[in-house]
């Protein structure tokens, strides 16, 4: 075959299973075989697959307007989209660029952060803060704003713009020593610097590491005091994730903006958001042209993309998918204990994840896994679930179980 899997490396990889259809939380090969999708296909599809109500909004938009031009030109479909996001973001959050996926996201906020400051005379903040061992996608600027230390893009990092790693803290001790390198370091460079740019409370790629919200909070005030600008990358955990509808509601803090992608379709169709304040907005608002955001995509804002974002947020307000999300929290913290070889087992909402004592290890139990029937993909030795909101609980009791028996014949 001549297609070229992403995050592959081909020469050794197994042939890709062809999956032929999906429905709720399970997806079907061409032999009829089904599949737990414990990872909601790379954590975007939080309301199962083949949802009916999505699909026939999209199916309805395509019939009525598949495209159209998004500069001197609006839809219905992306002004309710946003609409509905206002009514579930915190007030300040209301400016929103349209993007292709979680990376353009990414890039936007990073753009639109060092021209604020450009546009107001002010050209040497070009440094951005991120929190170690941070994934933020892989186009240049995202990955250069993961910082230099990140394992995934190593390779490129002779093309990375500035940055400075906050260490990632497992413990207080280590978050007041991380805490205190970064008001040494804002105390000689606190004005080159343009953001922070932080995964709130869980770095997705790195491993599902979770971190105290009271940690993000510190850092988000210490940076402030040197008018650096803040961007939470929800892109993995926004629309029912950690427990709450974006991670940032779990904190005290505010970002000047918020990333937004994956599950905002419900897994769908890509599309991606940037959210920002009056603030920033302001910045670019003027008579002189060259103060513009000049920055765009050929399908920036797609209607069908937005009308499957329509739909997907109607659904994950309702209050039977808020239940469901409590009810997979549940179900992580009844079983995640009981897992035999399991270390530093964690959970927040709807994800859960532990380590196995190495990645060679993690990756022989998933594939064995895959044969009986469950799709998790490791991340290095850490195996997790993020399973779709509709996953049936004794599905999701059985996949522990089955995981459980594996730990312990391995
Ligand atoms: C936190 C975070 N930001 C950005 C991205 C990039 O999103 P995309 O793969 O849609 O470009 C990801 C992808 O996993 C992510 O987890």
């Amino acid at each position: 075959m001549p297609i070229w899997k992403p995050f592959t490396q081909e020469k050794v990889a197994p042939c890709a299973v062809k999956i032929a259809r999906g429905h709720g939380a399970y997806l079907e090969d061409e032999a009829g075989t089904q599949y737990l999708d414990l990872i909601s296909s790379w954590w975007v599809n939080i309301l199962g697959h083949a949802n009916e109500e999505i699909a026939d909004a999209i199916a309805s938009q395509a019939r009525r307007l598949e495209q159209v031009i998004f500069a001197g030109f609006s839809h219905e479909p992306a002004e309710v989209l946003c609409a509905s996001l206002e009514k579930i973001l915190p007030k300040s959050l209301r400016r929103f660029f349209f993007s292709d996926d979680g990376s353009t996201s990414v890039e936007v906020a990073l753009k639109l952060a060092y021209q604020y400051f450009f546009n107001q005379g002010i050209k040497d903040r070009c440094t951005y803060i991120n929190l170690e061992g941070a994934y933020h996608g892989d186009t240049l600027g995202a990955m250069s704003a993961a910082g230099n230390r990140s394992s995934y893009h190593s390779t490129f990092k002779s093309f990375f713009f500035r940055t400075y790693s906050i260490k990632f803290p497992d413990t207080p001790d280590e978050e007041k020593n991380a805490l205190s390198a970064l008001q040494d370091f804002l105390e000689n460079e606190g004005l080159n610097i343009c953001a922070l740019i932080v995964e709130p409370l869980i770095q997705g790629a790195a491993g599902m590491r979770m971190y105290r919200a009271e940690f993000l909070e510190k850092i988000v005030n210490e940076v402030r005091k040197y008018g650096i600008l803040v961007i939470f990358d929800e892109v993995m955990t926004g629309f029912g994730r950690t427990g709450t509808m974006f991670a940032m509601d779990q904190t005290q803090v505010l970002p000047d903006f918020i990333c937004l992608s994956k599950g905002l379709t419900g897994g769908f169709l890509p599309l991606g958001l940037t959210v920002s304040t009056d603030a920033i907005y302001e910045a670019f608002y003027s008579d002189d042209s060259s103060k513009a955001f000049i920055h765009g995509h050929s399908y920036t804002a797609n209607p069908i993309s937005c009308a499957a974002a329509v739909k997907s947020l109607e659904i994950l307000r309702r209050e039977s998918t808020q239940l469901d999300i409590k009810r997979i929290a549940k179900v992580h913290s009844r079983n995640l204990e009981s897992l035999p070889r399991a270390q530093n087992k964690r959970a927040l909402g709807t994800i859960a994840a532990f380590e196995v004592e190495s990645a060679a290890f993690a990756q022989e139990i998933t594939s064995r896994l895959l044969s009986q029937g469950l799709i998790i993909r490791p991340l290095g030795n850490t195996i997790y679930f993020i399973p779709p909101y509709c996953i049936d609980s004794g599905d999701l009791e059985r996949a522990y179980s089955q995981v459980a028996a594996r730990l312990n014949f391995a």
